[in-house]
């Protein structure tokens, strides 16, 4: 997750580039960088470490003029999160700047390339190797420089949406894409050109949507001009925004929480890339190839987190259990900084936090570590403490959470700890190899799958209004669902203040059940898989004195569709895979009872997004 924008034309860039950054800042904020060619005709790159607001402090000294420029906020994937990596990069003669969201999968060879031609590079970024590809292949095929851009490109293989700034033609520039947003703003006289329609729309209503493997040329002077990599020509399409500035914080929804139960797709989308290859059959994460010896060697793993990380947690104990059949213990990080656990020195400790901030956390870190053991840490905020204090750990690039309900965070952690479970159980071969591309393949239906989910919202929202005087509920889930009923009961407290618990299914019988009557919404998660039938069971039994059961089912179940008074459908996917898909509709049942008794979702009384106290 990346945010870029790009501007030519008449009025001064750099107020208009830096507005911009601050619009896509939800996008990443590791580093920032602008690139401007000045009345000189000299082109100026700036960067900083850091959130937009450093990059305006460190430029106050600087020549900022003219008339077109490009800038970027980055979120880390390809080396850390230093000025050496921030964008734009220049290429080896200085001539060609650009700036890149995504990630190109085939850079190491392509470096190798053009390191043997004799190119140096200053950073560790992937974007960097393909702003040298593309001089070298102008300066080499003897092209222009939108033709080198194509024949780049084409070499490439990954995700992108650039753009490139050339010092010999400061009316230019040149942008792409294939899998990474982009569009087009189309003012009087001049263009702009940004991730997302936020930088653009208080100047212009008219935009051009860049598809895939598409290269545009914006002229000051012309009009816009695009060509597949492959050289077909295409007529442009210009549509109108249909966008007020201020619904533009949250992207057009009521709420931050909404709006990131929508991005889901999205988010995991982002969090897979890079990692599942494009044939989708294999996955491949950094954190645990560098530090493979000491996963397969562990004599048990340790989950730390709190709140909606801990269920994550819960879940990826399920999982690497099943495939790696190393032991797990999950722990809440506020009772194992306490409690004097035993911990040795081949414990790998997995500590799980959105914001790798939490104070308790960040003290479970702490003793592992006096106790010689492997830290591993799941982050969502790049940079932050927790993955600054571990040995390694996965980004999830979920994009930065808002709402104080965590989401996206909690999809794209389960996500990441999937991946980590079956690269742990492939190595060890503890998983087979048909089993693994099976869920490998699944992963990559998931964000459709929960695109399926959500266009239920409407029938929810109108289902929510029902139970809007409820003094409590129940959740209930077996197996890897037992952590998503915890995950639902946790969502609904925390935003419409009413008492929920969550329970494993089969714990009913001894005590909760005796709570049941027609008072009682039940919530139970069932998808067709594992212990299905023992939680048809259940049902049973809650149906038996008078609760009222919301049930959320595989896609056309029948049985339990006869038993429970509402049903939402879910598409069936692995087993492993089903808290992503059945936590969404538990997602938008709290989100609309919220709505409905008119509480503060996005900042619920009592909480914090960021819990840095003890
Ligand atoms: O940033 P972290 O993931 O470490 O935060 C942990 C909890 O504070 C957090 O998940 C909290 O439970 C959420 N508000 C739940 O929606």
């Amino acid at each position: 997750m990346c945010g870029i924008v790009g501007y030519v034309g008449e009025r001064d860039a750099y107020p208009i580039l830096i507005k911009g950054l601050h619009r896509l800042e939800y996008r990443g904020y590791d580093s920032a960088g602008v690139a401007l060619i000045n009345e000189a005709g000299k082109l100026n790159v700036f960067k900083a470490k850091g959130k937009v607001a450093e990059l305006e402090s460190f430029v106050t000294d600087k020549d900022t003029t003219g008339h077109i420029g490009i800038a970027h906020t980055r979120w880390a994937t390809h080396g850390e999160p230093n000025t050496a990596n921030a964008h734009p990069h220049y290429s080896e003669s200085e001539r060609l700047a650009i700036i890149h969201n995504g990630i190109i999968e085939n850079y190491s060879v392509l470096k190798a390339g053009l390191t043997q031609e004799g190119y140096t590079f200053k950073s560790d970024t992937d974007t960097e190797v393909l702003v040298q590809l593309i001089e070298y292949t102008q300066v080499d095929r003897q092209v222009d420089l939108r033709t080198a851009v194509q024949l780049a490109l084409q070499q490439v293989v990954g995700a992108y949406a650039i753009v490139v700034l050339d010092q010999e033609h400061p009316d230019t520039l040149i942008a792409a894409r294939k899998g990474s947003p982009l569009v087009v703003g189309i003012g009087d006289g001049e263009y702009f050109l940004a991730s997302d329609a936020t930088p653009i729309v208080e100047y212009t209503d008219k935009v051009i949507y860049i598809d895939d493997e598409e290269v545009v040329t914006i002229n000051k002077g012309r009009d816009v001009e695009i060509v597949t990599i492959g050289n077909v020509q295409k007529t442009p399409e210009i549509k109108r925004l249909e966008m007020s500035l201020s619904q533009l914080e949250k992207g057009g929804y009521p709420h931050f929480m909404l709006k990131e139960i929508f991005e889901q797709p999205r988010t995991l989308t982002d969090s897979m890339r890079g990692r599942i290859n494009v044939r989708q059959d294999n996955i491949s994460l950094s954190g645990f190839i560098d530090n493979r010896e000491r996963f397969l060697n562990a004599k048990r793993i340790i989950i730390t987190a709190c709140g909606t990380s801990w269920h994550a947690g819960l879940i990826a104990m399920y999982a690497i259990e099943e495939f790696a059949r190393i032991p797990v213990e999950v722990e809440y990080s506020s009772e194992f900084r306490y409690r004097k656990p035993v911990i040795d020195k081949d414990d790998v400790v997995i500590a799980i936090s959105q914001s790798g901030e939490t104070a308790d956390t960040l003290a479970a870190i702490q003793l592992a570590k006096e106790h010689g053991a492997f830290i591993f840490s799941i982050c969502n905020v790049v940079g932050a403490s927790i993955p600054r204090v571990s040995h390694s750990g996965c980004y999830t690039h979920a994009g930065p959470e808002i709402g104080v309900a965590s989401t996206k965070a909690f999809t794209a952690q389960v996500v990441a700890l999937t991946m980590l479970a079956l690269c742990i159980g492939r190595e060890k071969g503890t998983l087979s190899p048909d089993k693994y591309l099976a869920i490998v393949r699944e992963l990559g239906q998931i964000p459709d799958k929960i695109e399926c989910v959500l266009g239920q919202d409407k029938r929810i929202a109108e289902f929510a209004k029902m139970f809007m005087y409820a003094q409590n509920f129940i959740y209930l889930g077996r197996g890897y669902n037992y952590p998503v009923a915890l995950e639902g009961a946790l969502k609904l407290k925390e935003i419409s203040y009413i008492h929920a618990e969550g329970y494993p299914a089969a714990e009913m019988k001894h005590g909760p059940i005796a709570l049941i009557s027609s008072e009682m919404p039940v919530v139970v998660v069932a998808p067709r898989c594992g212990t299905y039938e023992k939680v048809v069971s259940n049902i049973q039994e809650i149906k038996a004195r008078k609760g009222r059961v919301i049930a959320i089912v595989t896609e056309g179940d029948d049985l339990i569709s006869k038993i429970a008074d509402f049903v939402i459908e879910v598409p069936c996917t692995e087993e492993c895979l089903t808290p992503l898909l059945t936590v969404i509709p538990l997602q938008l049942i709290a989100y609309h009872i919220a709505v409905v008794k008119d509480r503060d979702v996005d900042q619920p009384r009592n909480l914090a997004k960021s819990v840095t106290v003890e």
